[in-house]
Formats: C-alpha cells, structure tokens, sequence
C-alpha cells in the first residue's frame, strides 16, 4: 500500500468540496452580499405565514381551468390564483397544465401572477416561476429543441452544450419564466432506467464537466441577466442508481461511492454558481433523501457551501408518510422533509405543506431557525434573478424566440450527436442517386426523435409537432427526392403493420436505411424489464436482411436498447439517441456525407441484458475471465476520415505532489476527409488503497483536422486529477504509479 499524502489530501477535500473557490463565485460573492442585504430586510418584515407560503410551491392546474384534452388552450381561474397568492402566499407555481403554451399565452399567465403577487401583496415579493426545459424550452409551442442531454453528450463537445443552454435560457425567459428544473446530474450508469437519456451519461468527469457549461450557458454572468435563468441541478443525489432499474426504487450507494461517482458533478455544478437543486425523488441506503440531513444539510449546505435553496421533487415530502412511511403522518412528514433540509416543497396540488408547518412552528416542532434560513435561501435566489426589480416578461424578446440562429445552433448540435458505430465495406456515405427503402417505426415520427419532455410531458403526442419539422424519412426525401424514397413502417414498436409488403418493397431498392428504437417515454411510465429491443423489430430486421440488399440501421433510443443478435448483418449503424427537433436533418446529413460524422458514445453500449459493467470497471471484475464485454465500448465512434497518433509525450517521468503533470499528443487526419476527432485521456493509477478503476477518463478535447493536417494536442493533470475517495471516505491522492493513455498509445510516470 502506499504512502497517502495527508497535507495534499486536506488540502483537496477542500478544493473538491468548497463550492465558492471558483471564479463565478468569486466575482458573484458581492452580489451574493448585496442580495444577503436585501434579504434581511424584507425577511424582518414578514409574517411566519408569508414565509412559509414561500417554502410553498404549487402546479399550474391548481391555479388554471381544467384542461379536458393536452392542446386545448390553458385559461387561468384567476380566484383560485387569488386564493393560492393572497391568502396561501405561495412563493413558486411550476409546470405547465398539460401542454404546451404559445408564448402569448405565457406572456399573460405569468403577468397575471406577478400583478398579483407584486401589486396585491403586503410585501410585493415576486413568485418564482419554474419549468422543465429540459432540451430547450419544453412547455412553449415553437421552441428550440435540442438534443437531449444524452446525446449532447455523444458530441464531446463542451461549447455546443453552453450554447445550447444560452438559448434554452432565453426562450425560457422570452416566455417569462426564469427557473428551469436542469441540468439532470444523474450519472448514467443504469441502462434500464427509464431517465438514462436526460443524464450525460457514465462518467463523472465527462458529466462534471457539462454540468460547467450548463450552469455557464444556463445562468449567464448574471442570472439576473433578461436572457438567463436560474439553473436547479437534479436529482440530488443518487437517484439515478436503483438497484433494480426501475425508476423510483430505492437504491443502495455506500459513501464512499456516492462522493466518488455521485457527487462530483454537483459540486462542480455548484462550484460554478448554480442556485436551486431538486432533490432525489427515491432512497438511498434505505433513507428517503428527503428526509436525509446528512445528504440535504451535512453535505449540501455545510460542506459543498451551498447557499441557493433545495427543492423538493413533486408530491415527495407526503411521500415520506403515503409511500416510504418514514413518518406516521403528513404532518410528520412535514417536520421531517423541513428539518432534514428541505428548503421549498413542491407539494404541488394543495395547501397541505403551508398547514402543516404553519402548525409546527406553532407548536414549537420547527424552530423559528429553519423558517428563515430556508426562506432567506429562496429569496435570495428571486434577488438574484432580479425578479425584484421585473419580474414580468420582457416581449421584446420574442423577436429572437425560435430564431433561424437558434435553429442553427440545434442543427449543429444534432449533426455532431450522429455517432457511427459500424461501417463495413464503406457502405456509407450513401450515393444520392441510390433508390432508398426507408423502413421502421422511428422513421416517420418528429415525437421519437424528441423523446419526453417535448410539448407534454412523456412528449407521445405527434399531433401537437410542429409539422414544418422534418422527420427522418421527409429529411431522406429531401436529399435524395421523392421518386428515389420509398417508405413503408414494417412494424410499430410493439406489433406488426405491413411486414410482407415492406420486405417486397425492400427488395426492390438499391439500400435500406431501417429506423429501429424506442417510442417517447418519461420517468416511471418508461419502465422495461427487457433491455433487449422489441421482439417484433429484431424479427423485422431479420426479415429485411433476408432481402440480401445492403442495410444501414439508424438507432433512435433513449437508453441502448441490447440489439446484438443483429448486429452483423447491417452494414452500417448510426446511433441517433434522441437527437432532437433537427434530429431528421442531421441524421440525413450524415447518411448521405453532407456531414462527417464525430458523435463518441457516452456509454458502454451493453452487449446483453445482464453483466452489465461501465468502461471504468475494476480489475476484480475481469479478474478470471474475459467477463466484461461491451457491444461498443464508452468513447468509440467511427468518423469517413481516419486518425493517427503518436508522440505521446510527458514532461517528465517523475512528478511531486503539486507538480502539474504535462502531456501532448500528435493527431493526424490519415484520410480524404475533413473530420472531427475527439481526443480522450484516460489515466489509470496502478496500485491504490482503494481498488482503482482500470481506466478513467480525465480530459477530452474534440478538434477538426483537413486531410493530412497534423495538430498538436495538449493536456495537464493535476494532484486532484489523480486523487480518489480513500478507506476513511476522504478525497486523496497516494503517491505511486500512474499510467497515461491516449488512444493506442500509453506513457508511465511516478508520483513521489
Ligand atoms: C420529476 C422532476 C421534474 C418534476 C417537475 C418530477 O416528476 O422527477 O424531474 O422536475 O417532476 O415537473
């Protein structure tokens, strides 16, 4: 075992812990102050019931008319929102009340809240209006919809996320609304689950490091800012590993584990200044987390200095009694979720929070203490998005709502998520004068490439797509025309339509491109038992491969659906994931070569539904036997140009503690093609006190090269790079052997 190096490792439980050592905060620290200021004062002049209608927050279909079918148009009972404002004194109101609003229809709801809440109440304290935009702004017709985050991801490429945020942040705010409920933190390391598609996927450095861009796109230098939001990171934490994959079930996750795989991304999140979380909505080691002090107020507030507001996920501090039964009432349930560290209850369809704690504090069960930590923390936040001085939507904004610039950006985005995994004889780029079969559900349908979260909320209903959109066979058709497309379905998802007459059809073309996947699906209605896709698409396949014509299987899916058994006979796979509004486009582009693909796998693609291992796995689980596999493995995609590298280089062989480790490494573009690669650097620590990972990815960097162009690639690790979470649960770094490996190529060097 090694020597551990104590000073070092004090030293960086505060750096990867300490939210406010980052250069946001630094500057944002005077704000914070000024905010602090403000705060006390109006804080001095509330009522207990006001403070505690700020921790209150309801959903818009407790304040709007019932809305019989999702596309009829909303209309507010604006007595209800009296009541809800005037006598409750909620502090938020979230959701969309169905489906998606034109941005008029935003523009008056969110005016009639704030006239009432800024005009008609004692204090003029404005309600802080919250949404899922997930992928772009979800809950207003017309929005900019980008990939999900999954599949931004695949495109390794940290300034699309930003900007993709950036213009998230101001559709958002261009409807008046200025919370937004992501980025999604979860670590994607549970194919099965249902919600796999809105994280990153495995990695936590890859994760941590989109949670950066996110924050910085989403919150903008200033929050406050009339094109920024507020950012609220979930689920905090560790939702997103239940044991046995379904969604909400509970999940076990030693500490040791959650500070290492689970917790990064967050801090690094909150590093960068982001002001709300929402909170796991399961458990975790058999603790509920909304009623985890120790995960809410230990870990959150105390150690990561977390001073935005923590709020719950929807209906889950009653949970903790209707569901988990931690408490014997919902009035316990109150005290527990309050106490644990529960800043705003998302309750959201009734008053039930507000009473309850109203009683408590009464009672003398929730001191006075918690009230106004929990409301300072909330109105700090409208402080900082400047809510108190307008929080009313600002129209002009309208202009550049859904913009051809927006639009671009999206179609950008899309084309760099195209990730190929196969390409045998070159069978792509396809010609544009071949006669082209397309086949499959995922075809014809704007809704598969959007998945949840698009419109509705599990985003399945095609009807409510902007039809001016295209989908992958109208994109196909564009490119190739319509007399060289033939098109027919084959099959749905879950059932045979026109098998005989797409195979004959089949027949008769030059190429087959079959859309297989996954319909739309959000949270626990996703839930599947099988990983493998569908049966009847796997036999579709099989049938259409028996036409002995060349197939180029496009994969639309939110998780990877275990698709070995017909693998070796497509000639080419794209993997799509959900690639969003321009998804037909950019999966079109790059069939037919107008882009080269650069997509990298942000997961271990898994080879069979069971045994499932993330590319970083430890040396014990491949100790016997070749036992891990992947289909493809977390990084691969193959680009129509070819790389090289060689010269990997260190500075040296030997490095102190807080030496910086310096490393280059040359790239050449070997092919005919322009293209983009994404160099990756993964180290591996040879011997620890802790079983280390065979491999880690610790920097990438995606580049463009010309044909034969050479560029220089460089990389710095420091002692926190090369650290992990030790025997006693601390961050550390331990002297020793290292490796360095980028691509094929490996370099050795000592930590003294
Ligand atoms: C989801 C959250 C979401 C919330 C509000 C919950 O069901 O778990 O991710 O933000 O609803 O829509």
């Amino acid at each position: 075992m090694k020597r551990i190096a104590l000073l070092l490792m004090i030293i960086l439980s505060s750096i990867s812990v300490s939210a406010f050592t980052g250069s946001y905060q630094m500057n944002k620290n005077s704000r914070i102050i000024e905010a602090d200021k403000f705060v006390n004062n109006i804080l001095s002049k509330m009522s207990l019931e006001e403070k505690i209608g700020q921790m209150t927050q309801i959903t818009l279909e407790v304040v709007s008319q019932p809305r019989p079918n999702e596309g009829d148009e909303l209309f507010l009972d604006v007595e209800k929102l009296n009541e809800a404002i005037l006598k409750y004194h909620v502090g938020s109101i979230l959701n969309t009340g169905g489906s998606a609003n034109s941005l008029e229809k935003w523009h008056e709801v969110i005016t009639t809240i704030q006239d009432i809440a800024t005009k008609e109440t004692r204090l003029g304290i404005p309600v802080l209006y919250g949404i899922d935009a997930i992928h772009g702004a979800t809950y207003t017709l017309g929005a900019t919809l980008f990939p999900q985050a999954i599949a931004m991801a695949a495109t390794r490429n940290r300034e699309l996320v930003r900007k993709g945020a950036e213009i998230t942040a101001f559709e958002m705010r261009a409807s008046g609304i200025p919370w937004n409920f992501n980025p999604v933190l979860d670590m994607g390391r549970e194919p099965l689950w249902s919600r796999l598609w809105e994280t990153y996927g495995e990695d936590t450095y890859m994760t941590s490091e989109y949670a950066r861009e996110y924050i910085k796109g989403i919150q903008g230098n200033d929050v406050s800012d009339k094109s920024s939001g507020v950012a609220c990171l979930k689920h905090y934490m560790g939702y997103s590993l239940p044991k046995n994959g379904f969604d909400r079930t509970p999940a076990w996750i030693p500490e040791r584990m959650l500070r290492e795989i689970i917790l990064p991304p967050f801090a690094a999140a909150i590093d960068e200044g982001a002001l709300t979380v929402m909170i796991n909505s399961g458990e975790i080691n058999g603790i509920p987390t909304h009623s985890d002090y120790h995960i809410l107020t230990e870990i959150l507030k105390d150690e990561l200095q977390f001073k935005g507001f923590a709020v719950s996920d929807w209906e889950d501090v009653k949970r903790l009694y209707t569901r988990d039964r931690v408490a014997a009432s919902p009035k316990e349930a109150v005290k527990l979720a309050v106490m644990a560290g529960v800043d705003m209850s998302m309750v959201p369809y009734d008053f039930s929070f507000y009473e309850y704690l109203l009683e408590l504090v009464k009672d003398g069960e929730v001191p006075m203490k918690r009230i106004d930590d929990a409301v300072s923390r909330i109105l700090r936040v409208k402080y900082l998005a400047g809510l108190f001085d307008n929080a009313y939507p600002d129209k002009s904004l309208s202009e550049e709502f859904a913009s051809q610039n927006h639009t671009s950006a999206n179609l950008a985005s899309a084309q760099e998520v195209i990730t190929l995994l196969k390409n045998e004889n070159n069978i792509l780029p396809l010609k544009k004068d071949k006669k082209v079969f397309v086949t499959g559900p995922a075809a014809n349908l704007l809704s598969v490439l959007n998945g949840g979260w698009t419109i509705t909320w599990q985003g399945n209903n095609e009807s409510l797509y902007p039809q001016e959109k295209f989908t992958i066979l109208e994109a196909i058709q564009n490119k190739v025309g319509a007399d060289n497309t033939q098109y027919l379905e084959g099959v749905n998802f879950d059932s045979e339509i026109n098998v005989t007459e797409a195979v004959e059809k089949a027949k008769n073309s030059d190429v087959i491109v079959l859309c297989l996947g996954e319909p739309p699906y959000c949270e626990t209605p996703g839930n599947i038992s099988n990983l493998n896709l569908s049966e009847v698409q796997l036999q579709f396949a099989k049938k259409i491969y028996e036409t002995g014509k060349p197939v180029v299987l496009v994969l639309v899916e939110g998780r990877p659906r275990v698709i070995n058994e017909i693998v070796e006979k497509a000639e080419g796979i794209l993997l799509a994931y959900l690639p969003g509004m321009e998804g037909g486009r950019a999966i079109a582009d790059v069939l037919f070569g107008d882009v080269n693909p650069s997509g990298k796998l942000p997961y271990s693609y898994p080879i069979a539904v069971n045994g499932f291992t993330t590319y970083d796995y430890k040396p014990l689980e491949n100790a016997n036997e070749n036992v891990v596999q992947h289909q493809w493995h977390f990084g691969y995609g193959l680009s129509y140009t070819s790389f090289e590298y060689s010269n990997l280089k260190l500075d040296k062989i030997n490095y102190e503690m807080n030496d910086d480790v310096n490393i280059s490494v040359d790239v050449k573009n070997t092919g005919q093609l322009a293209g983009q690669e994404v160099v990756e650097l993964y180290i591996c620590d040879k011997y620890g006190s802790v079983s280390r990972p065979v491999k880690q990815l610790r920097g990438f960097e995606k580049i463009s090269l010309d044909p034969a162009q050479v560029k220089t690639i460089s990389f710095k690790l420091t002692a926190e790079d090369l650290s992990f979470i030790g025997r006693e649960n601390k961050r550390i770094t331990e002297s020793g052997e290292f490796s360095v490996m980028i691509e094929n190529l490996e370099q050795k060097f000592v930590l003294k």
